[in-house]
């Protein structure tokens, strides 16, 4: 609808575990790194160095004063002229004092070095860029090299750069670290240097560390200098790393021992690495078998690839205070979190070590190419996550979670208009699905040849995103599995050109075993007026499973529908079959059939032949079926059809969008059948519960916590007695507390409960609570607290007892900020908007006055009153306030007109829809028990 509300308008209990998953933000498989994404979109738009010169190697010396945390540094580049020019171009921070600067230039034969005298050497004020203008113009061709010597400060507030860091021992000693982290352009912060990622130049870097201490760097230490009149340091030399870009080198100075021995492993290739682990003495205990992890996690990718690193040494760190929201990922030398390297799972681990094949061995020419690296090793760590332990760290969120949220996205009359940062994200996502979509199309091990013959051609290089495509189609022109007329990557661009995603219609002809198949673009949120639509096609990967020979194992797709409206399927089953296409979510689509179609798949699903369609197929019928219905496309009757299977099913997989549907379709259908709506809720949850309760063991998984309260929190919200109960007891602790405003003694997930269906004394206690709420504490419980307030009541006293103190009467305690989020919780329900709409009618006069110089407010104030209605009865209000104060909505004019075009297309969807649901439901409904004694009704 509008772009109000908060993204956080579920109401459900325990909002941070009930998100729907178009609520929560994405699960990020890999999370955000510097170079990737929203930094990179920024870094796109750096002035690129001029290409007069160009790095053959560094020599870096450094001289880290670690008490004070400066550091003196010199450094030779070794360079070669690639044009005629008079100056030299680099990246240097401001921070770093060049001391001295030499350019020399070698002979023909190298038989002579010139000094070249230097006219001017000058920084840019606004860029870290240094120029350094010569007294004539060296011609191209030319060898020599630049000398700096320079004094920079180590970076102290945060673990970025050359930085040092304390940490405090358990015997309360301070202990010093220091250690790098140069994503994405924090090279020219320690050192001047051609900072961009395509200039690939091997590395020599010599060092100067306390005896005490270890350095560890890309490679091995060569040599060891003890130093002159300096008992308690040493130079470490370490040895040349292979050519590589300036963020992937890396530096760690600190106290740490190795965890166990080192492992060679030899791969599949011939390659040999020594891999290691590394913490603090006193942490070692808590990486135990991350060792056996780092093995198995580095033979598989290390085989997938099938191409040696060229380095020989891996060491994973666990630095003590490394503060870095992603871990330092140099060639060579991962430095972890602690926590980050101690955790359980694979997938961290896994994706990091991807990165140093796809992302150090060959690197992103571009940042703008960066989010396809990133998608790739998401998408590979995952597999490589699930093939270890069959992804159960991941819980069904990848592929699923990532998808849905992407169908909820993409269906958007304007996606991403809400939260601009996730576009990076999403985007990303579905590359990731596109690898995994191609995987699947094409086959694992065309994809994997396609793979490796890009790390061939590109490995010491960078690349450009169309490379990948391009080694993918190579691979599968050569395989035969795709047809010549087709290219992977006009493929891979019909999906990653556009914010949308195609849904598939299939209309079966059952005498001809035939049956026609059409795309158009996915819209769920009405209107669908998205312009252009019609002229959006993709290239679509038709994968069939049919009931007459079930085999979900053949991932190889029967056609393509290539960039074209419609297809024509032959010799599909008989009337008896059902057929299924796109299974197991290989192309990131929803799909529509006819009703014939759906009524097999319905029956069948009932039937105890059910698990013979794996989870995450089942999951999608009935995710696609009520998602099509939710959009217009599909009769809810035969959506609703789709879930009674649920009454056997206890695959959580399953069971996750079913309470996205209970969220998405309780709120927008109108209060007249949400009675009747709720005891359907009862009856599909309660058998599901009951049998968790009963079978709950201390040490159970994950998944099934997480089922179990999501359950809980689902059946509270539709009135079930017991769980109120206990939620009124917990939170008459909270009431008898002598200072109840010094803290929450209870849990979140009882409050919303209370203050739904608890008294008017309950809930005026936690008002109260947010009256008094003191500064010195947390301000997001307060937070929490006026949200829960202002969302889950029903009742019309509470709202508007709510809306009188904070509006009305102005209390002093309540921020302008505080009614804003007030107005948006009040959307989540019809019970919300419709108070808040009267609250607006009855106190118009005093309102326009109130919010005469805030318009923002009464911006806000419109939208939230206005634009959720999705009924006839509702428009009418709407139209009626509109007629009556014509003239009168000033900046929120042009607002009431859209909510009354939204509300009239909305009301045609409850037209058409809000009968068949009330039949249904009603058929349901008089052939379940359901022991409606337990029950609150409301
Ligand atoms: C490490 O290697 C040494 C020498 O080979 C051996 O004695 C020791 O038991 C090994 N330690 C572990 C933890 O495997
Ligand atoms: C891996 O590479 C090596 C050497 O390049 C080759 O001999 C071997 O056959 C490859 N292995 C696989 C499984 O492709
Ligand atoms: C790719 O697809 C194959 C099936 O062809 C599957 O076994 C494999 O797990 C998938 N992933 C990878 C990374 O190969
Ligand atoms: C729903 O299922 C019932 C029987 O299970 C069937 O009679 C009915 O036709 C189905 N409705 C729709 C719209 O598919
Ligand atoms: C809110 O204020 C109005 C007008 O001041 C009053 O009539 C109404 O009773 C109040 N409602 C509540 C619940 O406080
Ligand atoms: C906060 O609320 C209390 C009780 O309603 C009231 O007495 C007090 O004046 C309010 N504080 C401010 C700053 O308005």
């Amino acid at each position: 609808m509008f772009g109000v509300g908060l993204a956080f308008v579920c109401l459900c209990f325990s909002v941070v575990q009930s998100l729907p998953p178009d609520k929560v933000s994405a699960f990020h498989i890999i999370k955000t790194r510097s170079i990737d994404l929203n930094t990179a979109y920024g870094l796109s738009m750096e002035n690129r160095l001029n290409k007069a010169v160009q790095p053959t190697n560094y020599r870096l010396e450094l001289e880290p004063y670690l008490e004070d945390a400066v550091f003196k540094g010199h450094v030779k580049i070794n360079l070669v002229w690639l044009l005629d020019a008079d100056e030299i171009t680099l990246h240097c921070a401001h921070e770093i004092e060049i001391t001295e600067t030499e350019v020399k230039i070698l002979g023909h034969n190298s038989d002579r070095v010139d000094t070249i005298d230097i006219v001017k050497q000058t920084m840019d004020p606004k860029k870290p860029v240094l120029n350094i203008k010569l007294d004539r113009i060296i011609q191209r061709g030319t060898k020599g090299f630049i000398v700096f010597s320079y004094n920079g400060n180590m970076e102290t507030a945060t673990t970025e750069a050359f930085f040092k860091t304390v940490y405090i021992t358990d015997q309360e000693v301070e202990r010093i670290v220091a250690g790098t982290q140069l994503r994405p352009t924090n090279a020219r912060r320690m050192f001047p240097c051609f900072d961009e990622p395509s200039y690939k130049t091997p590395f020599e870097l010599s060092v100067v560390r306390p005896k005490n201490m270890i350095a560890l760097s890309n490679t091995p230490v060569a040599k060891t200098e003890e130093i002159t009149g300096e008992p308690n340091a040493v130079w470490d030399h370490f040895e040349k790393t292979p050519p590589m870009s300036t963020f992937t080198l890396g530096l760690v100075i600190a106290d740490l021992k190795q965890l166990g021995n080192s492992t060679v492993v030899t791969d599949d290739a011939g390659g040999k690495m020594e891999l290691r682990v590394w913490g603090r003495p006193e942490f070692l205990p808590a990486l135990e078998g991350i060792n056996e992890k780092f093995v198995r996690v580095f033979t598989e990718i290390s085989n997938y690839w099938n191409s040696s690193l060229p380095i020989r040494r891996m060491d994973l760190v666990a630095l003590p205070n490394y503060q870095g929201v992603k871990p330092a990922d140099n060639w060579g030398l991962i430095v972890f979190k602690e926590s980050d390297l101690a955790s359980k799972g694979y997938l961290q681990l896994a994706s990091e070590l991807t990165y140093q094949w796809m992302g150090a061995f060959t690197t992103p020419a571009w940042w703008t190419d960066a989010h396809l690296n990133k998608a790739l090793v998401g998408y590979l760590a995952a597999e490589i996550a699930f093939k270890i332990n069959n992804g159960s760290e991941m819980e069904g969120k990848w592929p699923m979670t990532v998808l849905y949220s992407l169908y909820y996205e993409f269906s958007k009359r304007y996606p991403h208009s809400r939260i601009t940062g996730m576009k990076q994200e999403t985007t990303c996502t579905k590359i990731e699905l596109l690898f995994r979509m191609f995987n699947l199309t094409l086959g694992g091990e065309t994809f994997r040849n396609g793979l490796r013959d890009f790390l061939e051609i590109s490995k010491y290089k960078t690349f450009h995103g169309d490379d990948i495509w391009y080694a993918l189609d190579s691979s599968a022109k050569k395989d035969k599995k795709v047809a010549e007329d087709i290219s992977v990557r006009s493929i891979a661009r019909s999906w990653t050109d556009r914010d949308r995603l195609p849904l598939v219609t299939v209309t079966r002809n059952y005498d001809a075993k035939t049956a026609h198949v059409t795309q158009k673009v996915f819209l769920r949120e009405r209107p669908h007026d998205v312009p252009d639509a019609d002229r959006m096609l993709w290239f679509i990967p038709l994968v069939i499973a049919r009931s007459d020979k079930l085999d979900f194992t053949k991932t190889s797709p029967v056609a393509w529908m290539k960039n074209q409206k419609e297809h024509d399927l032959k010799d599909l089953p008989n009337k008896e079959h059902f057929i299924i296409v796109n299974p197991e979510e290989i192309g990131p689509y929803p799909v529509n059939y006819d009703q014939d179609n759906w009524n097999l798949l319905a029956t069948y699903l009932q039937s105890n032949k059910r698990n013979l369609i794996p989870e995450l197929t089942r999951a999608k019928l009935l995710h696609d079926a009520w998602n099509l219905a939710y959009a217009g496309e599909l009769s809810f009757a035969t959506a609703f059809n789709m879930t009674l299977f649920l009454k056997d099913e206890r695959n959580h997989i399953v069971w996750d969008p079913v309470f996205t549907m209970i969220d998405h379709i309780g709120r927008h259908i109108c209060d007249c059948i949400h009675g009747k709506f709720q005891a359907y809720v009862r009856a599909l949850l309660s058998p599901l519960y009951e049998e968790l309760v009963k079978n709950e063991r201390e040490d159970e998984e994950n998944w099934r916590k997480n089922l179990r309260s999501h359950t809980k929190a689902f059946l509270c919200q539709a009135g079930y007695k017991p769980c109120i109960r206990e939620a009124q007891e917990q939170y008459s602790k909270w009431m008898q507390a002598k200072n109840p405003d010094e803290g929450n003694p209870i849990s979140n997930q009882y409050i919303c409960p209370v203050f739904k269906y608890g008294t008017k004394k309950e809930w005026e206690f936690g008002l109260q609570r947010v009256i008094n709420f003191p500064p010195s504490r947390k301000q997001s419980e307060r937070t929490y607290l006026l949200k829960t307030l202002a969302g889950c009541p029903v009742e019309e006293y509470k709202i508007m007892r709510l809306l009188n103190i904070t509006v009305l009467e102005g209390n002093g305690n309540f921020t302008e900020t505080d009614i804003f989020l007030i107005f948006s919780m009040l959307t989540g329900a019809p019970q919300g908007y419709t108070t808040l709409f009267t609250f607006l009618k009855n106190n118009w006069d005093v309102l326009k006055e109130k919010f005469h110089s805030k318009t923002n407010l009464w911006d806000n104030l419109i939208t939230s009153a206005t634009s959720q209605f999705t009924t006839q009865s509702g428009l009418e209000m709407v139209s009626s306030l509109y007629v009556s104060h014509q003239g009168e909505f000033g900046s929120a004019e042009h607002i009431i007109e859209k909510s009354m075009r939204n509300i009239r297309e909305e009301a045609k969807w409850s037209h058409e829809n809000i009968p068949v649901i009330e039949q249904w439901l009603d058929k349901y409904l008089a052939n379940v028990d359901i022991k409606e004694e337990q029950f609150i009704d409301n």
